[in-house]
């Protein structure tokens, strides 16, 4: 009997946030300029002050962090084993004001990496900026 194969647009899976965004590309070009703004733009700071001097470390920490996070490649999950990233913050002292320079940072970094998905970069982009504001103690 003949069968009739579905139509690859029914039977691909949905795209996932992280190849919506450009993969490992498009999530390194949004966390090198989150980081050359922290680094460079005075706004930035105190959070910038509550950083390590060298940023290198964070830079690969939080892209790998993304791409498990965004449904892609879970390096840093395994690397991580259940750790969260809410209380991982936890000691930090952080406020409302530093909690918003990073979402702010966060936003003009997706603005400037220019994601061809600006839809689903805004997405991202939202929820990120809630966990950042959700980390504020006083
Ligand atoms: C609310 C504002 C935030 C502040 C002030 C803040 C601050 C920090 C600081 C001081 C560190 C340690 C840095 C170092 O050792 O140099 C860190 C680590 C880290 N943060 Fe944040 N953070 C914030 C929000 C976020 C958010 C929203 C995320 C994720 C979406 C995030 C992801 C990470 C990652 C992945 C690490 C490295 C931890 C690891 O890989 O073990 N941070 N953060």
């Amino acid at each position: 009997m003949a069968t009739t194969a579905p139509e690859r647009s029914h039977d691909a899976p949905p795209a996932t946030p992280f190849e919506r965004i450009g993969g490992h590309a498009g999530l390194k070009a949004i966390v090198e300029r989150f980081y050359d703004l922290m680094d460079s733009d005075p706004a930035y700071a105190p959070l910038r002050a509550m950083h390590a001097p060298d940023l290198a470390p964070m830079r690969h920490s939080l892209a790998s962090f993304l791409a498990g996070w965004s449904g892609g490649p879970r390096a840093w999950w395994d690397a991580n084993p259940g750790k969260c990233m809410m209380s991982a913050h936890s000691g930090f002292a952080i406020d409302r004001a530093v909690a918003d320079q990073w979402a702010e940072a966060m936003r003009r970094a997706i603005t400037d990496a220019a994601p061809a998905d600006r839809e689903i970069a805004d997405a991202m982009g939202d929820v990120l900026v809630r966990m950042a504001k959700g980390m504020a103690r006083g």
